[in-house]
């Protein structure tokens, strides 16, 4: 059991949560074998108090699909009034899987990458749709310094979670935040915490490991 990361409520925000979710699942109500794999509502509003506690000038997110977490981080630089999300998507589309086993984190038909993050707050975000393995290092190329924060939940096989880990670990701020939906999937959250012997935490349902001065 891994320890809670402490962090402070900046104001709850249940209902842009409920929002965002209601406006998700409403689109999924005519295709019940499949779900959007959201984030949760939980790692939503904790996701949302530690964004306006470091209030980041860049954050990356990898896994955007109905745009559930994008929102959240979205609202909370909204709110704060600073930072720019980058975030990296290659999406599945109930449409092309018809028939196969693939049931979950897939988009309703006709639908893009990250088309319920509202309007209003996407001028703090760039969305590259592509894959990860391509378009990380690509986009850390880019970037004028160091992020803030950076959230995986792209591809949840170890060997992506190890290659974004190690990618965004040299692209993050010392003292700053690295945060990984779905770290029981396989070891890779455990293996690379454990090589750079750090301490492990959690954020509700997401893993978090902060880069220490001189990591
Ligand atoms: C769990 S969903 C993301 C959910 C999102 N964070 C939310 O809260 O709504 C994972 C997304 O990552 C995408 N994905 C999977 N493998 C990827 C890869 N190698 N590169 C980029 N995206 C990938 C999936 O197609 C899907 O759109």
């Amino acid at each position: 059991m891994l320890e809670e990361y402490e962090i402070k409520r900046s104001h709850q925000i249940d209902d842009f949560i409920d929002r965002i979710s209601d406006n998700i699942y409403e689109e999924f109500a005519e295709y019940e074998d499949y779900h959007p794999a959201i984030l949760g509502e939980e790692s939503g509003q904790k996701l949302y108090d530690l964004i306006r506690h470091v209030e980041p000038e860049l954050m990356v997110e990898t896994g955007v699909c109905n745009g559930f977490s994008s929102s959240i981080i979205l609202k909370a630089m909204e709110d704060a009034d600073r930072g720019h999300l980058y975030s990296i998507d290659l999406p599945v589309n109930i449409d092309e899987i018809r028939d196969e086993e693939k049931t979950g984190a897939v988009l309703p038909p006709g639908k893009e990458s990250g088309w319920a993050v509202p309007s209003p707050l996407r001028e703090r975000w760039t969305l590259k749709v592509g894959n990860t393995y391509n378009e990380l290092p690509r986009l850390f190329e880019t970037l004028s310094e160091n992020i803030g924060i950076f959230l995986h939940d792209s591809g949840h096989a170890y060997e992506t979670m190890m290659f974004e880990f190690a990618l965004a670990w040299r692209n993050l701020k010392e003292d700053h935040f690295l945060l990984a939906d779905n770290i029981d999937f396989n070891k890779a959250f455990f293996h690379f915490t454990e090589a750079k012997k750090l301490k492990r935490y959690r954020l509700a349902d997401m893993g978090l490991m902060i880069k220490e001065i001189s990591d």
